[in-house]
């Protein structure tokens, strides 16, 4: 009964929208989050390491466009594809790829714009993405950078993560870094 209610309620509501949908007003329109199966928040940790590998004939980060300083790397951009892993080391369980865009922008320090989503490909994970945007001042021991988003299981992400640079080799510039993720979904 309960149900017939709601289905005949929401048909009524299906052609209120209708009706006023020529004035364009009715666009938008709250919704039940428990339709979503959003009732719970969870918070999720996971610590993966990001493997920045510019050497070799096989390089996972390259650059699109050089800098016009040395000392920054101001100007900088670069394309990854970087392999996210389970532990230091590069041959490591791989769980995702870290695919996005860096950019230098600071000119009398070293920050980055980091424009990137973790891409999953292990177990219930295969598939789901979070996003991660903000500034990276990459000498600064631990740094914060928020989850703006995510898909899959990870759709609503927010968060943040904090990034540690483990290893850093200054001629090739490879680079691995630990992420510990702190994720909010549902
Ligand atoms: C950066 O250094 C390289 C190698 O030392 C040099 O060839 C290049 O001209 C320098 N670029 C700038 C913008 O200073
Ligand atoms: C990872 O594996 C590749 C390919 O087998 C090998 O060339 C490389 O030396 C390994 N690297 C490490 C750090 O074990
Ligand atoms: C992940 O999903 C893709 C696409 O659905 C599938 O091809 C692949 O086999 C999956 N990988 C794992 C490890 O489940």
């Amino acid at each position: 009964m309960a149900k017939l209610i709601f289905i005949i309620a929401s048909q009524i509501l299906l052609l209120a929208a209708i009706v006023n949908s020529g004035k364009g007003e009715d666009f938008a329109k709250t919704i039940d989050r428990k339709h979503f199966g959003l009732r719970k928040e969870k918070l999720t940790f996971f610590r993966v390491y990001w493997h920045d590998i510019l050497s070799g004939s096989n390089p996972s980060s390259v650059s699109i466009r050089p800098p016009v300083s040395n000392s920054s790397f101001f100007g900088a951009v670069t394309a990854i594809d970087n392999r996210l892993t389970t532990e230091v080391s590069v041959n490591s369980t791989l769980v995702g790829k870290a695919q996005g865009v860096y950019a230098a922008t600071g000119q009398s320090d070293v920050s980055l714009l980091m424009v990137m989503n973790f891409a999953f490909t292990t177990g219930k994970y295969n598939g789901s993405t979070i996003s991660i945007l903000d500034r990276n001042a990459v000498l600064t021991k631990v740094r914060e950078m928020p989850v703006i988003g995510g898909s899959g299981l990870f759709r609503f992400a927010g968060g943040y993560v904090e990034a540690r640079t483990m290893w850093f080799d200054q001629k090739s510039l490879d680079a691995t870094v630990e992420y510990s993720c702190f994720v909010l979904h549902y």
